[in-house]
């Protein structure tokens, strides 16, 4: 049986997705990322760029910037945020398992805040990681974040687990259900936002499905790629990682040529 593709939900979440994680993770990643974008200096790409809570900042930091995501309402609020920096940077529509770039054209690519766990199928992943392999240099540097331990978490049904105000006449409530499939390793989301402006009440409903490989798993993917796993990190400032971390990063350099095809 196919698992759900990860990108669907993308487009109903848009509308919220920069509320909940103002109130969630919020800048906490960024001057990781933008740290790791100043000292390499070469062109950067970030996978899943989304509403550009990241790229936006990336902007500062890399002279050649570009963002591929799925979601034309994601892109659209990346493309508003974008317009305030310094330099043009390119957004994409497009599936990050095929990446519509020229072979070596990128020194960085960024795959933040678990946008590997939105590919839900081992095909897809290796697609991604073959795409990625391809739009790099030599010796270029791919930079994953996974959302650590989604297999660990419990499941409930209908928490009313956020809830805010948005602007002066607006009121948000997040209605989460969270199921697991540990057979093919996948996390859902069911979310429901429902908001309130006086008497209106608007209820949006979708589910978000996340596939979870443990650090080691996913290393030995990036080794048979054709990378080299340069470090594995369990904070955003350099810490190393462990089984208890709560941040799961992971660099991995793109071997010379001829080397990517080891099995
Ligand atoms: C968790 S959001 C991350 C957004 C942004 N990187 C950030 O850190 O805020 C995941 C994004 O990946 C996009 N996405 C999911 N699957 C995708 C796929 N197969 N190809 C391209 N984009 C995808 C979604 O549309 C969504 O915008």
């Amino acid at each position: 049986m196919h698992s759900t593709p990860g990108w669907l939900g993308w487009d109903d979440y848009a509308p919220f997705y920069d509320w909940e994680n103002a109130r969630t993770v919020g800048r906490r990643d960024v001057a990781f990322w933008c740290d790791l974008a100043r000292g390499r200096g070469g062109p950067v790409l970030e996978l899943g760029c989304g509403t550009g809570r990241i790229l936006a900042p990336l902007a500062r930091h890399a002279a050649t910037l570009a963002g591929v995501d799925r979601s034309d309402p994601m892109l659209a609020r990346a493309r508003r945020r974008l317009r305030r920096t310094p330099r043009p940077v390119l957004l994409v529509r497009g599936d990050i398992t095929t990446l519509p770039f020229g072979d070596g054209a990128f020194d960085l690519v960024v795959a933040s805040y678990g946008i590997l766990q939105s590919l839900t199928s081992e095909r897809d992943l290796r697609a991604t990681l073959s795409a990625v392999h391809a739009a790099l240099r030599p010796g270029g540097l791919l930079g994953i974040d996974l959302v650590p331990d989604l297999p660990r978490w419990s499941e409930y049904s209908r928490r009313a687990s956020l809830s805010g105000r948005r602007g002066r006449d607006s009121r948000i409530t997040l209605i989460e259900s969270v199921r697991q499939d540990p057979r093919r390793r996948l996390t859902i989301f069911d979310q429901e936002f429902v908001e309130r402006r006086g008497r209106a009440r608007r209820v949006r409903r979708f589910s978000l499905t996340f596939r979870t490989l443990s650090v080691p798993q996913m290393a030995r993917r990036l080794e048979r790629a054709g990378f080299h796993v340069q470090a594995v990190l369990g904070d955003y400032r350099g810490g190393p990682w462990d089984e208890r971390a709560n941040v799961w990063v992971i660099l991995a350099e793109k071997l010379d040529e001829g080397l990517g095809t080891r099995d």
